[in-house]
This record gives structure tokens, sequence and C-alpha cells, in this order.
């Protein structure tokens, strides 16, 4: 029998603890509080702030929304990084992206204080993660470990493939996977035979942003397969990266896509909230 990884259910699991983390704050006098920036009209993004204020309301956490027109300028978006760099009330920063074309985002994710990178998104925590210091973790690949972890899947010793290498999910997940002592390959566009590489996988994660791509005959028996992908497909379903119907019945577990990885992002973006207030102690 396959296991269905249920996201959904963990995440409000650990959605539930940190409710009680930051209501144990609360009574020592400690508020959190997160500043959302958003700039511009992106509809998707529109909804991604809308879900992140959200769960802030819902464990307790104050957010502060920064709704900037489509026209602010790099200077005025760095003024308002700054500001609340220095602000001791404002524990995360986080900047939705995608930013306008005119703004250089690199420069604006360099901006943030590593100490409020929430995103984990800043060299100083990528370069913390990679020799195994403490820092900010990327959400998404923090919140796979996590899935993994509170459905007994053991990683040490394991064969990791990891799919995509983008420096938002792919390099950091291979790098948490390293941490937990997995044996770690990353595949990406230009790897030769690719399902020679996948089949090897007891754990595969999959993020390469191709509806379905991986189907039965990359995957091992036995398997676990996680799948970051999020597509509509032609009906207006959505789908991730992972063919569910042909990979599941040979896997050990699998995530379903939507209730999968998704809702463990903006779960483990709380966590790393919290983890601000014990980093800027
Ligand atoms: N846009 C899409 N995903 C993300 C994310 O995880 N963080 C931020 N800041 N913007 C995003």
């Amino acid at each position: 029998m396959t296991q269905i990884i249920d996201g959904k259910k963990i995440s409000q699991e650990i959605k539930d603890e940190l409710k009680e983390k930051v209501a144990a704050y609360k009574a020592n006098g400690k508020e959190i509080s997160l500043a959302v920036i958003l700039v511009g009209n992106d509809p998707a993004s529109q909804v991604y702030v809308g879900n992140k204020k959200k769960a802030c309301e819902y464990i307790g956490i104050k957010s502060l929304s920064y709704e900037l027109p489509e026209e602010t300028s790099e200077e005025e978006l760095l003024k308002l990084i700054d500001k609340l760099n220095n602000d001791p009330s404002v524990n995360g920063i986080l900047v939705q992206l995608p930013l306008p074309g005119a703004i250089d985002e690199e420069k604006v994710l360099n901006a943030i204080s590593p100490l409020k990178d929430v995103d984990g998104f800043h060299p100083m925590n990528v370069g913390a993660l990679c020799i195994g210091k403490e820092g900010f973790v990327s959400c998404t690949p923090a919140g796979i470990i996590e899935l993994l972890k509170r459905s007994g899947v053991e990683i040490a010793g394991k064969e990791c493939v990891v799919v995509g290498r983008s420096n938002i999910v792919g390099k950091p997940m291979s790098l948490l996977l390293l941490r937990e002592n997995g044996t770690v390959t990353v595949a990406h566009s230009k790897t030769r035979d690719l399902k020679e590489v996948t089949k090897r996988a007891d754990i595969l994660v999959v993020a390469i942003g191709k509806p379905k791509f991986i189907t039965a005959e990359y995957v091992k028996d036995g398997a676990v397969v996680i799948d970051v992908g999020i597509h509509r497909n032609e009906d207006k379903k959505l789908c991730g990266d992972v063919d569910y119907e042909s990979v599941a019945p040979k896997c050990s577990a699998i995530t379903p896509v939507p209730g999968g990885v998704g809702p463990m992002t903006i779960a483990m973006l709380m966590n790393n909230c919290i983890h601000s207030v014990e980093l800027n102690k």
C-alpha cells in the first residue's frame, strides 16, 4: 500500500504547535511580527501574500503589510527595508517575488538583514546552511524535511536524488538532505540519462517545473517521491511535476498535488518567524 503523505494535515499540526509557542512568548510580553512587502499587482503574488497573512493571524504573529504600487523605485524599496532592518519590533522581513522588472531582485534580497531573512534567501543564510551553521533555511525544502521526518521516512544512508537546481528549492534541498546524512545526487536539465539517475533514488525530490514529467519508468519500486511542482492542466485541474497516477502505485510513499509540499511552505515560514526571535536574542 502506498502511503499518501498528507501535507495539509502535517502543516496543520505544525501550525498548532507554533500557535502554542507564540502564545507562550505573548504570555512573557513578547509579540512576534512579520513585515510582508508586496510590490505591484501580480494576482498570484496577491494570493500568496494573503495566505501568508492568514497564517500569521491563525498563529498569533502580527503581520505588517506593505502593499506598494508597481511604479515603486528600487531606492524607495531599499529605504523601507533599511527602516524595517533597524526596527527592533520587526522580527521577520519578506519581500514577495517576483518584483517588477525595473527593480534588481538580488540587490533587494541582499539588503534584508540576514537576521530577519525569514525566506532564507540571503547569501549569508545560504552559506550558513552550506557549512552547517545556524541560520534561516528556505521554506519549501525545510518543509520537505519535516514531511519526511513526520511520515517516518529515514533519510540517513539513503540514495537521495533531487531533480532541479534552483536557488530556492533544488540547491538548499540537496544541502538539507546531506545534513541529514543522505547520499545526494542533484540532477538537472543537462543531466545525461536522467531515468538511470532517478531510478537509483530511495528518496526522489522533483522540482523541475514541467507538468507530469516524471512517469513510472523514472522511479524505482518502493521509492519515496516528493513532488514540488504545481501546475494547472488543460482542464484547469492542479497537477505536479510527477505523473501521480502512474507513479503512485510503485512508491512506498508519495506527496499529492495539491495537499503535499505546498501547505508546508507557509508553515515553515511561520516557524522561521519564531526562530528569528531566538536568533536575535
Ligand atoms: N514567490 C514565490 N515563492 C516565494 C517565496 O517562497 N518567497 C517569496 N518571498 N516570494 C516568493
